[in-house]
């Protein structure tokens, strides 16, 4: 058994998981003693994670510290409705944390800073890991994971995309036995909120905004859920997981889901779709196409029918081909599930004194850093708002024809205002930097009123 006190701390930090492999006497985890945990970040998912874990009484994690700021007024207003153990730590003090016998720690603050150097620390000392923090292991994930392996200690962030929905754990093991090629979902709930309310009451973008914000869905200041900045972390993470390739958020394009209205809707339940926001990965040889933004789908398939704030994952396999991850991405009970589940597994494996086949590192990467590319190839659906005059058809025609560019359908809805006139038009499948150039003529002619939208058409 590993015993992480700060006077031993120089024996654990120089632990190989070999080393840890071979210890000759592991203790049945309905045995070993209740593994003490710190948690660091007590706001609404480190409260639900608190609140689950003293309510377990299987004896496998005891609740001994709460880290936080302002300590006291935390103490005061999310502690009371808990039945918080009398000898539970309440302290501002990260490093006593460090120097105490705590076993796992849980970082649940968010954000880059000071959470990147908490973990590195912790890890450093010794001390596994659990955080559902994705901003955290999209950016460092690869690095922090080598230096929980180089410690003899584990790092877990089931919880870090689609919260409670055990994607990860189920890509690291159920799923390790295949070779996945793709990964697809919907990743933010705040994005798949309001456009699955735009869907059903046929409201503007903006009110469906307000009306999230309203309901706490959205934060006041959304532009990371509505930009794709949260979805392309999220995708970032599960490429590492399930695909084996490292790539940065920053290089995964992200289209906004702002200049969806209602009238998208209609024109898409025309073509038998409705619009998500979908983040997908395909590794084909040795280029990942990836990218994140609003997306027609059929109605009928499985992105078509999640409504509000749920989450989905679709994963294809070499040898099992489809398979689906479906729940609550967000709140904090769900996500607090998540947490404890990875809390658990730490647990028993530090019990074992081995690290369990889900918490060994993570498989080589295939191909390290692959091409990333955006050049996606599918039908698109084309929407402008035009001031209506003649000879509107013939001038996109031509530009569309001039880049080689078919033609599918052209949809107009009777009853609009000639000054701001909606319109699609459909598109043959075809490559994302081959309609690239057209679309920037296309919005640049006189009649066009707005950038025209352009969204993928995913069958
Ligand atoms: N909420 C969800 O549904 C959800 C779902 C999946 C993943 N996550 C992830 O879970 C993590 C926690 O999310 P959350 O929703 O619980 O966030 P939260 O409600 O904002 O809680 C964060 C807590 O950390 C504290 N904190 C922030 N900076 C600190 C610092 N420098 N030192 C000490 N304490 C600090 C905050 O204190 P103050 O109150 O003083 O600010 C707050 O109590 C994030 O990584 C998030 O992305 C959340």
């Amino acid at each position: 058994m590993i015993k992480m006190s700060f006077h031993s701390r120089e024996l654990t930090l120089h632990k190989t998981p070999e080393q840890l492999n071979a210890n000759p006497s592991p203790i049945p985890w309905d045995r070993a003693p209740a593994r003490r945990v710190a948690l660091v970040g007590f706001g609404t998912v480190g409260r639900a994670v608190a609140n689950i874990l003293c309510e377990r009484t299987d004896g496998l994690l005891r609740l001994t510290h709460i880290c936080n700021r302002n300590i006291e007024r935390k103490k005061q207003s999310q502690g009371t409705g808990l039945s918080i153990p009398r000898d539970v730590v309440w302290t501002e003090d990260f490093q006593a944390i460090l120097k105490s016998d705590v076993d796992i720690i849980v970082e649940l603050i968010g954000g880059l800073t000071p959470a990147e150097e908490l973990v590195r620390s912790a890890l450093s000392a010794g001390k596994s890991v659990v955080t559902a923090n994705k901003q955290l292991i999209a950016r460092h994930g690869p690095d922090l994971l080598q230096l929980a392996s180089a410690n003899g200690c584990q790092l877990e962030f089931g919880a870090s995309v689609a919260g409670g929905v055990p994607v990860l754990p189920a890509l690291r093991t159920g799923l390790c036995g295949d070779r996945l090629h793709g990964i697809a979902g919907i990743l933010n709930g705040t994005c798949n909120y309001i456009l699955s309310r735009i869907e059903t009451a046929r409201i503007p973008f903006s009110e469906a905004l307000e009306e999230a914000q309203a309901r706490g869905y959205a934060e006041a200041d959304a532009s990371e859920d509505l930009d794709g900045g949260d979805a392309r972390a999220k995708l970032s993470i599960l490429a590492l997981a399930g695909l084996h390739v490292q790539v940065p958020p920053g290089e995964i394009r992200a289209r906004t889901i702002r200049p969806v209205d209602a009238v998208d809707f209609d024109y898409a339940a025309e073509l038998g779709c409705t619009i998500r926001q979908i983040s997908r990965a395909d590794l084909k040889e040795e280029t990942l196409f990836a990218e994140v933004g609003p997306s027609l789908v059929p109605t009928s398939s499985p992105f078509g029918r999640v409504q509000r704030n749920l989450n989905l994952v679709l994963t294809s396999g070499e040898y099992g081909g489809d398979m689906a991850f479906l729940g609550a991405g967000a709140g904090g009970d769900p996500t607090a599930v998540a947490v404890v589940s990875d809390l658990m597994f730490v647990a028993e494996s530090l019990s074992a004194g081995s690290l369990s086949a889900r918490s060994r590192p993570h498989r080589p990467l295939q191909l390290g850093s692959p091409k990333v590319s955006c050049d996606f190839e599918t039908p698109w659906y084309l929407r402008l708002v035009v001031k209506d005059q003649p000879g509107i058809i013939a001038s996109l025609a031509a530009i569309l024809s001039a880049h080689q560019l078919n033609i599918d359908a052209v949809l107009q809805k009777p009853g609009f205002d000639k000054n701001a006139l909606p319109f699609v038009i459909t598109l043959e499948p075809c490559r994302d930097a081959q309609l690239h150039p057209a679309l920037q003529e296309m919005s640049a002619l006189s009649f066009a009123l707005r950038p025209c939208l352009c969204l993928p058409i995913l069958r």
